[in-house]
């Protein structure tokens, strides 16, 4: 299993072209079962879930052609073999789970196994099937799968999701596009990634309004065409490059980052005394002088602060001014990370939901474990503050939504290198 190693001390200083939005893209993919006609996603990043949600789509023949180094990604669902979504796939990535409404709504059934993913709490599947049951899907769970039929096919209702799922919006909104009359979603998420869906699939004939609130509405069409769409920028790994320098010292340029993407991050980190500055290509984000100041900080669905960068904020408030107080209210289970922290010397305390980080002068560099994805670049980050050397190990976690981490770190003068094995 590879490792990443991190010597700490080097401040950085350059540009990091951030890739396109993993959860964009897992969404978007199963997207292409809507379709007989191909659907272009272009700015697809390189990792490995978006090689599990290829394999998954090529199980159910879809034709998937990368091209440019598999930035490029040309879908084709013009003759599927199969509504099955086979639990050796989709115990791998929760994500899996979103070829339901669409295959539901092109192909009226679907069988899918519940998922599995990164072990961050219960993750459960009732806000989904309810959406869909909405819609008049008859679902049932036989053997750890979810049979999904909708005889007749999908007919357009009011459906109000009990809290704002990213997967639940996505699995519904989809499946509304072919159903027959119009779906209103009410407690809709709002995240950036939900409106990327939309613009492809409007690209793709469907008609929805009211992406990026709470209430979405669909009028359903007869059938979708071909569309070529750009994946958002990932605001997560855009995030947690822009704390890079806040660990290292120096500056970095995140090309491609938007301050809409990132604005309650970017609130916490001028409060923390970060300074961000927008430049044409991007975010600047260089570490004033002395140590960054606590925080207190509540993960919260969209625009709130993002769960998925609470790891790598823990790790930053480690070395802060001062006592931090973080609750996390998106995830149970997603504070993994903080005993590996505390192996570098973090003074962290965790109690449920919330974890109060004491912060100290300095980390010192340890052999630390990966959890899951975010917990994994969480400790790199901290690496490269710490004093010594740090080595990550399981780091298959980081892959799965990391493209090249060591190669970006590197070029900006991080001392960081893979050890496979
Ligand atoms: C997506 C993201 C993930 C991010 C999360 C929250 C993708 C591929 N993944 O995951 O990176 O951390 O949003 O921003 O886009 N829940 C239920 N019942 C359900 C569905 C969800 O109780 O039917 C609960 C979950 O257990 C969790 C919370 O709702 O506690 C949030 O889940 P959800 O918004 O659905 O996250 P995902 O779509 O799985």
């Amino acid at each position: 299993m590879d490792s990443i190693v991190v010597k700490g001390g080097q401040p950085l200083s350059g540009q990091i072209q951030i890739a396109g939005a993993k959860n964009a893209a897992l969404t978007l993919m199963p997207a292409t079962l809507l379709s007989e006609e191909p659907l272009t996603l272009t700015n697809a990043p390189r990792l490995s879930d978006i090689k599990t949600m290829t394999a998954l789509l090529q199980s159910l023949g879809v034709e998937v052609t990368a091209m440019k180094d598999g930035n490029v990604q040309v879908l084709s669902s013009h003759a599927l073999t199969s509504t099955t979504a086979d639990y050796d796939i989709v115990r791998k990535m929760r994500a899996s789970n979103l070829v339901l409404g669409p295959l539901l709504a092109r192909h009226h059934q679907a069988v899918v196994s519940l998922p599995g993913g990164c072990a961050i709490g219960a993750r459960p599947m009732d806000i989904h099937v309810t959406a869909l049951e909405a819609l008049g899907a008859e679902i049932e769970l036989k053997d750890g799968y979810l049979h999904a039929v909708a005889k007749g096919g999908l007919k357009g209702a009011k459906v109000a999701l009990r809290f704002a799922s990213v997967g639940a919006t996505e699995n519904v909104l989809m499946a509304a596009t072919l159903a027959k009359g119009t779906t209103v979603i009410e407690n809709a998420a709002r995240e950036p990634e939900i409106v990327d869906l939309v613009k492809c699939l409007r690209a793709m004939g469907a008609q929805i309004e009211g992406e990026g609130t709470s209430t979405i509405t669909v009028e359903g069409v007869d059938r979708l065409g071909a569309a070529s769409h750009a994946v958002v920028t990932d605001r997560i790994e855009l995030g947690t490059y822009m704390l890079a320098p806040v660990f290292a010292g120096g500056e970095v340029e995140c090309l491609g980052g938007r301050l809409d993407l990132v604005g309650s991050f970017v609130e916490k980190l001028d409060a923390a005394g970060v300074s961000v500055t927008e430049t044409q290509a991007g975010l600047k984000v260089s570490r004033a002088n002395g140590r960054a100041k606590a925080v207190d900080v509540t993960t919260e669905v969209f625009p709130g602060f993002p769960t998925d960068l609470q790891a790598q904020m823990m790790a930053m408030l480690c070395t802060a001014e001062g006592t931090s107080v973080l609750e996390e209210k998106i995830f149970e289970n997603r504070f993994m990370h903080a005993p590996e922290l505390v192996r570098m010397g973090a003074q962290i305390e965790v109690h449920g939901g919330t974890a109060t980080v004491h912060g100290v002068d300095r980390l010192k560099g340890a052999p630390v474990m990966a959890t899951d994805l975010r917990a994994s670049v969480s400790l790199i980050l901290a690496g490269l503050a710490a004093e010594g050397e740090t080595i990550v190990s399981r780091v298959y976690h980081l892959d799965r939504g990391y493209e090249h981490v060591e190669e970006k770190l590197g070029a900006v003068g991080a001392q960081i290198e893979r050890v496979t094995g």
